[in-house]
This record gives structure tokens, sequence and C-alpha cells, in this order.
């Protein structure tokens, strides 16, 4: 259960603002382990876009993004993203998850809250299976999804292009159920 004065929503078009913010505040903080963003992400107008473009794909079923906000009313924060991306049906059923926090908000077990958030998400629907990359020495992140019951199988050499290099990535899955798939497998 997330701590008092934290609430995970799914992102909206009126969190630009917000979400500019944070990613201001947690530039230095994210930038390791993120592809490298144009100097327009860190914009109210640049992250009206980027949340235009995350709303289409949700839409289409592909994308869906949660905020974590600390705090109420005019004075909330985003402290936090979660997501279910790249998601394929068919005899695949599956996705990906990603996810950051504020540093100021480190520590508290809300990265591990956020897991859960989209694991119930994506068993509403109807997904078989989710997986995550980290960078091979993003061990807080590793240690999220180990208490997140995901195990890991295996290593992708030169995996994701972030921070301006093919990186290689440890890999980390979880089965969520065994049914048939719920959609038709072409
Ligand atoms: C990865 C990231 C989200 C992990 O954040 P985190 O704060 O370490 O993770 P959690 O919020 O789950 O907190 C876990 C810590 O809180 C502690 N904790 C306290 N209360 C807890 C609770 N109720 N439940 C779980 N853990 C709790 C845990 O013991 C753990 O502490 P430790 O790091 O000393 O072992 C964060 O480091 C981050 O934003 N990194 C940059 C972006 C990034 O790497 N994203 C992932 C890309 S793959």
């Amino acid at each position: 259960m997330l701590a008092d004065g934290y609430e995970i929503r799914p992102l909206a078009r009126a969190d630009a603002g917000a979400r500019a913010a944070a990613y201001v505040r947690n530039r230095e903080h994210l930038e390791p382990w993120d592809p490298v963003r144009p100097e327009s992400y860190y914009t109210e107008r640049g992250q009206a876009d980027d949340i235009a473009r995350q709303l289409l794909e949700r839409e289409k079923g592909k994308r869906h993004a949660f905020l974590l906000w600390y705090g109420a009313g005019d004075g909330a924060s985003v402290v936090g993203q979660v997501s279910i991306d790249n998601v394929v049906r068919g005899v695949l059923q599956s996705a990906t998850i990603g996810y950051w926090l504020d540093h100021e908000h480190l520590g508290r077990g809300l990265a591990t809250e956020m897991v859960a958030h989209v694991v119930e998400h994506a068993q509403e629907l109807g997904l078989h299976r989710l997986e995550a990359g980290t960078m091979v020495d993003n061990t807080a992140s590793q240690a999220v999804l180990r208490r997140s019951a995901f195990s890991e199988y295996g290593v992708a050499e030169r995996f994701l292009y972030i921070r301006g290099a093919w990186q290689d990535h440890v890999l980390f899955q979880r089965i969520l159920h065994d049914d048939p798939p719920g959609n038709p497998v072409p």
C-alpha cells in the first residue's frame, strides 16, 4: 500500500507542467539511465507533445503510463512514473515496464509499489508476461524487480541506446498467468 500523501494516477493531458518540473528537478539523477533527451523535453510544451504521443499509444493499446504524485491540490508534484509499454498481443501477450522515482523519494519502497500497480493493471489487460531490462550496473532497479517477483533470465548485449551508446542489459521477466490468450491469435 502506498504511504500517506502519495497517489498513482494515469498520465493525463493536464500533467505537462508538473511532469516537466519533475524532469527538470531529476535531470542529473535520471541522465545515467535515460536516452539523451532534447532540451524541449524539459519544457511544458515538450511534455505536452510527449503526453499527446503517449495518449495516442494508449488508445492503440500499446502503452499505459502512470504518474506518482505527492501532496494535495495545487501543491501536488510528480515524483515518479511507471509504464507498461510495447504491448504485443497474439501468441506473445507480453509488454515491457519502465519506471523512475524522484531523487528525494528514494529508499521508501515507492518504486516497488509502482511496479505492483502495473503488475495488477497488466493482469487486468490479460497480459501473460511482463519484461524489464536494466543496465548491468543499475543494481537499485534490479533490486526493485527481484522484490517484485521478476526473475533474471539473461543478459542482452548492446540492447538499448542509452547515454549515447548501445548498452548491455540484464533481462527480467514475470509470468502473470498460464491461461490461453484472451484475444484472437492470428
Ligand atoms: C530504480 C529506482 C526507481 C529504485 O528506487 P528505490 O527507491 O531504490 O526503490 P524502492 O522505492 O522500491 O525502494 C527500495 C528501498 O526502500 C527500502 N524500503 C523501505 N520501505 C520499503 C517498503 N515498504 N517496501 C519495499 N522497500 C522498502 C528497501 O529496503 C530499499 O532500500 P535499499 O535500497 O537500502 O535496499 C531509482 O533508483 C531510480 O529512479 N533510478 C533512476 C531511474 C532508473 O534507473 N529507472 C529504472 C531503469 S531500468
